[in-house]
């Protein structure tokens, strides 16, 4: 226990100067820690299944190959101790293992300069090894004597935008949700952040959906003329984000009249049994719709869940989930604590007091403008319009701290020109983390609210960093913060960690990353020994800026990896 403590600071480590940064074609780490590269994109998902690139580390899979292997992009992920069932049935006490496990992870989105090797697709076997290697791996990992490697299990699985998928809660049997070609729910895309439930599960989070979709037929004109409301309130555009699924696939093509409503069939948190690969991904209908970053589970004392969950857009909101019963009642017979509850939005006024406005179809103002819950859930973003919640700095994730207070990362607003006290510069360039308390538990309709941090106050100092993405607390109140978005001072985006105990805010440099890199996804074993970090997107694919993993060549494509992280003294991660 008191290994936590290696040294007199919680934070302990050494960390990484700004001037140790050196060479950032590879990452640089604090030197009292080690890191070994771990399930680059391309890595079978089971030993022997396929190959992992034999011979020519450039050769681009098929799509059917890639439908094997780890995918790009990696985000948010939970390691699930293989033993997760003992430790439902005994409680905190029993100590899970930490040398194998279940591991899912978010695979986010990869350019189709890095993934195809051109600008855009030009057939539908190309879309389809696109949409092959977005999605989640649900992978079987081990520790060994020379590191950690994949194993088999009948568990193991990739799950893409062509997995069949089902919907549950207050929205399942929406009209919203059925398209004239009566096509089966498949699927999930762009799965940014993610959190696991108190039962064993991962949710990811589906973000920025929008940008898979297109029209075939319409120029941006015409379509921006005939576009609805709620397709303008969702971001949604005559080409996406260039993708050009839409082409070769009619269900992303927005004006194709058969498949009117999938577009409504993304946005959501979806829940995925890491233990049971029969199971059908859920989508999670009482959750809400919208460009849902990360998500955060607290327990109270009664039971009950509440889900802190960003919206990720410059102006959008902060939300909360809150189950109506005890969980522990509701998987007990058989149903989900995340199908029954109440869906609220955040409001901060600028005294540092806030309050959950509820998305409730029995709310007057939210009756008039939508026929039931399920349309008001599948246009969540235009009901909290309505009620007047706070626009943010672009919400990314949550964690829960120490004491059950609730960390929001606010990752910058570059064209925010009036300020409230939530988010008080203008324009918010290098984002901030806001602390909230909720009251009566995590169940109130009520909290207050600080400014944990405004990155802008990091400049100048030896602890830099600006745009904070990822977040996650340990129980011993340290605050992991992985950043997106380009560093000051010569730095790559990195991996920071501040010591929540204490009153002013020290941000500790443990990790920076690659060149054109984004630092985030974490998760740890249960003793805390052995953590996991992404680097996403590194070199933007750009094999002149980095070859990583591979040592630097120039020629050789960078592959979205993992990173697993050991103390060298075996301490606990962040110590
Ligand atoms: Fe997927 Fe908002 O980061
Ligand atoms: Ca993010
Ligand atoms: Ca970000
Ligand atoms: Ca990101």
């Amino acid at each position: 226990r008191n290994n936590d403590r290696i040294n007199r600071e919680l934070v302990g480590f050494k960390p990484v100067a700004i001037s140790d940064v050196a060479d950032v074609r590879m990452p640089t780490i604090s030197e009292d820690y080690e890191y070994q590269s771990f399930i680059p994109w391309g890595t079978p998902i089971e030993p022997g299944i396929t190959n992992e690139y034999a011979g020519d580390p450039n050769t681009r899979p098929t799509s059917a190959e890639a439908e094997l292997q780890v995918g790009i992009g990696h985000d948010g992920m939970w390691f699930f101790p293989i033993d997760f069932d003992l430790q439902m049935q005994y409680g905190r006490r029993y100590r899970a293992r930490s040398d194998e496990g279940m591991l899912c992870i978010n695979h986010e989105f990869g350019r189709n300069s890095h993934v195809l090797g051109k600008s855009g697709p030009e057939s539908l076997e190309d879309v389809r090894l696109s949409q092959h290697v977005h999605g989640v791996s649900v992978l079987r990992i081990k520790e060994h004597f020379d590191g950690w490697r994949v194993e088999s299990s009948p568990n193991a699985r990739r799950i893409t935008v062509n997995t069949p998928v089902e919907f549950s809660g207050p929205a399942a049997s929406s009209s919203l949700l059925q398209n004239p070609a009566g096509n089966m729910p498949l699927g999930t895309v762009n799965n940014c952040g993610s959190g696991p439930t108190p039962w064993g599960t991962y949710l990811t989070c589906e973000e920025n959906f929008n940008g898979y979709f297109g029209s075939s037929t319409m120029s941006s004109d015409e379509f921006n003329a005939a576009r609805t409301e709620e397709q303008a309130r969702y971001g949604f555009d005559f080409d996406g984000f260039g993708y050009g699924w839409h082409f070769f696939d009619q269900r992303f093509d927005l004006t194709d009249p058969n498949y009117v409503n999938e577009q409504n069939r993304f946005g959501w948190i979806v829940e995925i049994d890491p233990f049971d690969g029969t199971k059908k991904p859920v989508k999670r209908t009482a959750m809400g719709r919208f460009k849902h970053e990360a998500v955060a589970i607290a327990e109270s004392a009664d039971g009950r869940i509440a889900a802190y969950m960003g919206d990720d857009q410059r102006f959008d909101y902060c939300y909360k989930y809150v189950s109506n019963e005890p969980w522990r009642d509701v998987i007990e017979r058989g149903d989900s604590p995340l199908d029954d509850g109440k869906l609220f939005v955040a409001r901060y006024n600028d005294d540092g007091t806030g309050e959950w406005l509820e998305l409730s179809i029995n709310n007057p103002l939210l009756a008039e403008r939508f026929s039931d819950q399920a349309e008001l859930l599948i246009y969540a973003r235009v009901a909290a319009d309505i009620l007047g919640a706070t626009p943010m700095d672009r919400p990314e994730w949550t964690t829960i701290g120490k004491n059950g207070e609730v960390y929001w990362t606010l990752t910058n607003n570059s064209q925010r020109q009036l300020a409230n006290a939530a988010n008080p510069q203008t324009p918010n360039s290098d984002g901030h983390i806001i602390r909230t308390t909720d009251a009566g538990d995590h169940m109130g309709n009520t909290f207050t609210w600080e400014i944990f941090l405004l990155a802008a106050d990091t400049r100048g100092t030896e602890g830099v960093f600006t745009d904070p993405d990822l977040a996650w607390s340990d129980a011993s109140g340290r605050l992991f913060i992985g950043t997106d978005g380009g560093q000051p001072d010569g730095l790559q985006d990195q991996l920071t960690v501040i010591d929540t105990n204490k009153e002013r805010p020290e941000a500790k440099r443990l990790l920076v990353g690659v060149a054109n890199d984004e630092v985030t996804g974490f998760t740890a074993t249960p003793d805390r020994r052995t953590a996991f970090v992404n680097l996403q997107h590194p070199g933007d694919g750009d094999p002149s800026r980095t070859n990583f993993p591979a040592a630097p060549d120039g020629v050789t494509i960078p592959r979205d990896s993992t990173l697993v992280l050991r103390r060298k003294n075996g301490a606990v991660i962040g110590s």
